[in-house]
């Protein structure tokens, strides 16, 4: 089999794990992404490096060479409910590739230089997103032990179902040794494909954070109640996502608000909701707008609980402020999409990336690869063979800048 074609199939074998014939789901400490994660280790084993899963459940794939800090290559393989194939993953199989190449042509390291896969970017089974990142810098992640899922397992009886202990993620903590951190990504949006671009060179990272809110107000007969005297969770529910909407529209500059879930209790066509419950996910670009939305969102919602006589609990999930990444690690990025000769566009991101939590701690940048349509977090994610190998070229480029000697 030719080495340009191993990332292609690299991409499918992973995609088998978690894969319903449509979209992927792998969600944080379920059986298939323990499997992805295993069969991850298997392969870097096999290209002579050591493999380890840490106290956070991240495979850490070592090739111990040179002396000092490593140049780290990450990303994720974990996904959303029905997500695709290339957000998190390709990133991660990118780096394998980039490996394989820089192997394949006898590169000697001054460094040593890891591959990271990071459990739980995407946060999307108990809101914990960027939970293995974290658990890497150091974060104290305590109050994250008795979220639950959907099924009401909490974090920490899941980490322990697959053989981990939630108490010991302070093991996890390997930042020290970090001297560059390089990741790779789907853009995600159109920003490339518009521009006929290969590669985006990221130079930062919009800022997020999570909310949960949930109106209680009182069940009753849908038929018999008056319209007039009903307090309907889902009502005031309604009223904050056209709200949300309608303000993120409005506002100058980049700010985007998702409600992404929501519940209803208790849940029957002809019972007045008594309860709803639902996210809001915020993007800024600026750290002041995140805080503007936070505080006009918490007025918003009270307002609407007071016209609607409803109660409300709101509570925050996560948070990351914006980020701008390493000049030194931009440049070492973009000298190796020169080298590739790849068009690039510099651009910033309104995703959320283990690279946002690494790069407080140690210089890192990402570069991006086109997803065709701009579509992502759905089975429709696409991007070119040509343009993922490209993707790859670059990294092991990049690498071999960062790890070189001097
Ligand atoms: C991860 O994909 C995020 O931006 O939420
Ligand atoms: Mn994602
Ligand atoms: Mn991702």
């Amino acid at each position: 089999m030719g080495r340009a074609s191993s990332l292609i199939d690299d991409l499918s074998a992973a995609a088998r794990f978690g894969g319903d014939g449509d979209g992927v789901t792998r969600y944080a400490w379920s059986p298939e992404q323990m499997a992805v994660l295993r069969w991850l280790a298997e392969q870097l084993e096999a290209l002579g490096l050591t493999a380890t899963l840490d106290a956070a459940g991240n495979v850490i794939g070592r090739w111990d060479a040179g002396s000092g800090k490593a140049v780290v290559i990450g990303s994720h393989l974990d996904t959303v409910p029905s997500g695709g194939r290339y957000d998190g993953a390709l990133g991660v199989l990118a780096g394998l590739d980039a490996i394989r190449r820089l192997k394949a042509e006898g590169f000697e390291p001054a460094r040593p230089v890891w591959l990271a896969s990071f459990m739980d970017e995407e946060g999307a089974r108990f809101r914990t997103a960027l939970m293995g990142s974290r658990a890497f810098v150091g974060e104290d992640l305590t109050e994250l032990a008795d979220r639950r899922d959907p099924a009401g397992v909490t974090l920490r009886d899941a980490m322990t179902e697959a053989g981990f202990a939630f108490d010991r993620l302070p093991e996890a903590v390997a930042i020290d040794s970090v001297g560059a951190y390089v990741e790779l990504h789907i853009e995600q949006g159109r920003v490339l494909e518009s521009a006929g671009a290969g590669i985006g060179i990221v130079t930062g990272l919009a800022g997020m954070f999570g909310m949960r809110a949930t109106f209680r107000g009182r069940a009753d007969h849908a038929g018999t109640t008056p319209m007039d005297d009903r307090r309907d969770a889902l009502v005031g529910a309604s009223r904050a996502v056209v709200a949300l909407r309608d303000h993120a529209t409005r506002h100058p500059g980049l700010l985007r608000m998702t409600v992404g879930t929501i519940s209803v209790q208790p849940g029957g066509f002809n019972i007045v909701p008594a309860s709803c419950e639902f996210s809001i996910d915020v993007r800024a670009e600026r750290g002041d707008d995140l805080d503007g939305a936070r505080a006009w969102i918490t007025a918003l919602l009270e307002d609407i609980a007071g016209d609607e006589d409803l109660e409300l609990d709101l509570r925050h999930t996560h948070s990351q402020p914006p980020h701008d990444f390493d000049d030194n690690v931009i440049a070492a990025l973009r000298q190796a999409a020169d080298a590739e000769g790849a068009k690039t566009v510099d651009m910033k991101s309104g995703a959320g990336h283990d690279a946002m939590v690494i790069g407080r701690h140690a210089p890192a940048a990402m570069i991006f690869v086109p997803s065709r349509d701009g579509v992502s977090h759905s089975p429709a994610e696409y991007t070119a063979p040509e343009q993922c190998e490209l993707g790859a070229r670059v990294l092991a480029s990049a690498v071999r800048n960062l790890a070189q000697p001097g």
